[in-house]
């Protein structure tokens, strides 16, 4: 009968009809979407992921997807998904996080990833969602979409807010003992038993609010260092791989090729997680601005055993210019800067974290003239690890 649409019946028509519309979707789909299956291999893959990683259809359908994925992550993969098949126990499938990912040409940038798991026919198909977190404008979504997670990083990247924070802040005590002084020494212009008792209440006035001038210096000091520290053992490697993900954001640090070089024997180290990644993003923008332009820019970072058994040592190498000489002495200081738009806080606050966990840090020319930044930390005592 005419009138009958042949698809509907034809089940081979219409599973033809439904690998059509996925393909559809796969083409005009925004994000950048992967499918594989259960052996970690790539089903399909979006236009935009064709765009974004630089592969063509042909010499990536069938390939492990490890190889879009960098360092711990790459070399680790399979063990992952091992694990969550045998225990059922995602870290990122539902979750969603920052990684690092790399094109068909190597260069690395961040992504935000989500990951679905749909069970068709009693096998698993997973289906990772990605954001490109190097364009400028979704790096600065992400930002505030982070601030809840990375509070802390989120206000230092606002260093600017602080600062004019800082000067609102201070400017209200340092008014009002500008003013007691002044009505003071008015008082004494003609010094009677009537003002002698207010110049005294004035200059007792004028030391509150000097006091108080303190307090908001402190406060704000705390503000940065984030006064206390929630130390816990937390695995170091996966830590600093995150951290290089968040230095990339919103930098321009494409030419930069990061490595990573583990000691097998740094496991865990007793910290604050967010504050040792705050230290080693600061540390890690500082490299990519020395860098910024320069062909053949590298990065490394190392964790290896410390000067002494209870500690580790991080590094954080580039091979960039190097310090200039003229700041070396007072690199940690507060407001050391030989940049137009630093605030020179970074280090300052590096060094307050670092030692708030009983470490050290200090920096070193590499022998081709780049800079290392080396800080220690504790190592987890064994019985309290956790994850
Ligand atoms: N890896 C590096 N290579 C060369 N110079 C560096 C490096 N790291 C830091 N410096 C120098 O040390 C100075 C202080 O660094 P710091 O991170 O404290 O402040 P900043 O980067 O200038 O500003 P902020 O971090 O507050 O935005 C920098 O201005 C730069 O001159
Ligand atoms: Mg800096």
């Amino acid at each position: 009968m005419t009138g009958t649409r042949p698809t509907s019946s034809d089940p081979m028509q219409s599973l033809e009809a439904l690998q059509l519309h996925l393909e559809s979707v796969l083409e005009s789909v925004p994000d950048a979407m992967i499918i594989i299956g259960e052996d970690s291999r790539i089903l399909q893959f979006s236009r935009a992921a064709r765009d974004l990683f630089g592969y063509k259809t042909e010499d990536i359908i069938g390939q492990p997807v490890s190889i879009l994925m960098t360092g711990h992550d790459a070399r680790h993969h399979h063990q992952y998904m091992q694990h969550y098949h045998d225990t059922g126990e995602a870290r990122i499938i539902g979750v969603g996080r920052v990684v690092t990912a790399r094109r068909a040409d190597g260069t690395e940038f961040p992504i935000d990833l989500k990951i679905g798991e749909a069970k068709i026919g009693g096998r698993s198909i997973y289906t990772g969602f990605l954001r490109d977190l190097s364009e400028k404008q979704q790096s600065e979504l992400r930002m505030r979409e982070m601030q809840a997670e990375l509070v802390h990083f989120s206000r230092l990247s606002a260093v600017g807010t602080m600062a004019s924070a800082l000067a609102h802040e201070l400017n209200q005590p340092l008014t009002a003992i500008a003013n007691y002084l002044e009505a003071g020494r008015d008082l004494l212009d003609t010094p009677d038993a009537h003002t002698l008792p207010m110049v005294s209440e004035a200059l007792d006035e004028a030391a509150k609010q000097s006091v108080r001038a303190g307090q908001i210096v402190r406060k704000l000091r705390d503000f940065v260092s984030r006064g206390e520290i929630a130390k816990r053992a937390v695995a170091l490697a996966p830590l600093l791989e995150d951290a290089v993900s968040l230095a990339r954001i919103g930098t321009n640090s494409e030419n930069v090729k990061v490595r990573f070089v583990f000691d097998e024997s740094v496991n865990r180290v007793s910290a604050d997680p967010i504050q040792v990644q705050q230290v080693v993003i600061n540390l890690l923008r500082n490299a990519f601005e020395a860098l910024s332009g320069k062909e053949g820019a590298m990065a490394e970072v190392r964790a290896l055993p410390g000067p002494e058994p209870h500690l580790v040592a991080v590094e954080v190498c580039d091979n960039g210019p190097g310090i200039e000489p003229e700041i070396a002495a007072q690199l940690f200081k507060p407001f050391t800067s030989t940049k137009t738009t630093g605030m020179g806080l970074g280090l300052s606050i590096c060094q307050t974290i670092i030692e708030a966990h009983g470490g050290t840090i200090y920096a070193k020319a590499t022998e081709a003239g780049g800079t290392c930044f080396c800080f220690t930390l504790p190592r987890a005592e064994q019985e309290s690890e956790d994850d």
